[in-house]
């Protein structure tokens, strides 16, 4: 069964806050988000695995752990999710970026696919899916869909904001799948958004309406 973890580390928790707060402006927001998914990856690469090399440090011959060499690509869902990429390519600097095109459908809340480039080598590697928001859900499952569909195995996916409906969604959907969350909110409105949310993270982002 997928396992959950809420990253409630209090450099998280702060700038989640000022994310959240509706005077914070784009400039802002989108440094605020940079920042938390690099503290996020920090956390979610804990269980890479690594290997001992030899090396000479001035004073004498030493065996020390290095990556070992397991190759990452990171899918952020567009748009809101290309937010999130270059503050884990700061830890990931290697990782290989594909991108799944998906918006949600005002009226049903159903996501419409629009976009698909992977590495080519998707077999070969983990992911870490990534979105600012799981709302439904509906987004999520069927990003992760696409990338099975095209050979994806080893998948972790993450965002900053989480409704209680969307993990139990992704949780049913893929329980192979992780999920990793800044903070997990009370429930969705009506409208399909998340209570108290962000508002739109897309529009947020990158200054549309
Ligand atoms: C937002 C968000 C997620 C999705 C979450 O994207 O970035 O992708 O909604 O909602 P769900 O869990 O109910 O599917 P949106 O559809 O607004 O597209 P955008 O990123 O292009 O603005
Ligand atoms: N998408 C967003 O951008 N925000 C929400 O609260 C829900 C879906």
């Amino acid at each position: 069964m997928a396992k959950v973890y809420v990253f409630d580390h209090p450099l998280i928790q702060h700038k989640l806050t000022y994310i959240r707060e509706k005077s914070t402006g784009t400039k802002e927001f989108r440094e605020l988000v940079d920042e938390v998914a690099t503290l996020m990856a920090f956390e979610i690469t804990r269980d890479m695995p690594l290997e001992e090399i030899e090396i000479e440090t001035p004073v004498e011959k030493t065996k020390s752990k290095v990556l070992s060499g397991k190759k990452l690509g990171i899918i952020p869902i567009l748009r809101a999710g290309i937010g999130m990429v270059d503050g884990i390519l700061k830890l990931i600097p290697a990782a290989k970026v594909g991108h799944i095109g998906l918006y949600r459908d005002p009226k049903t809340l159903m996501p419409v696919e629009y976009y698909v480039k992977l590495p080519s080598d998707v077999e070969e590697r983990d992911f870490i899916v990534v979105d600012p928001m799981l709302a439904t859900g509906g987004s999520a499952v069927e990003a992760i869909n696409s990338l099975k569909k095209r050979g994806g195995k080893h998948i972790k996916f993450m965002c900053l904001i989480a409704a209680p409906e969307g993990v139990e969604t992704v949780k049913e959907a893929h329980p192979d799948v992780d999920i990793y969350i800044a903070a997990l909110d009370e429930k969705l409105n009506d409208h399909g958004y998340i209570v108290p949310g962000l508002g739109d993270a897309g529009d947020r982002l990158f200054g549309t309406k």
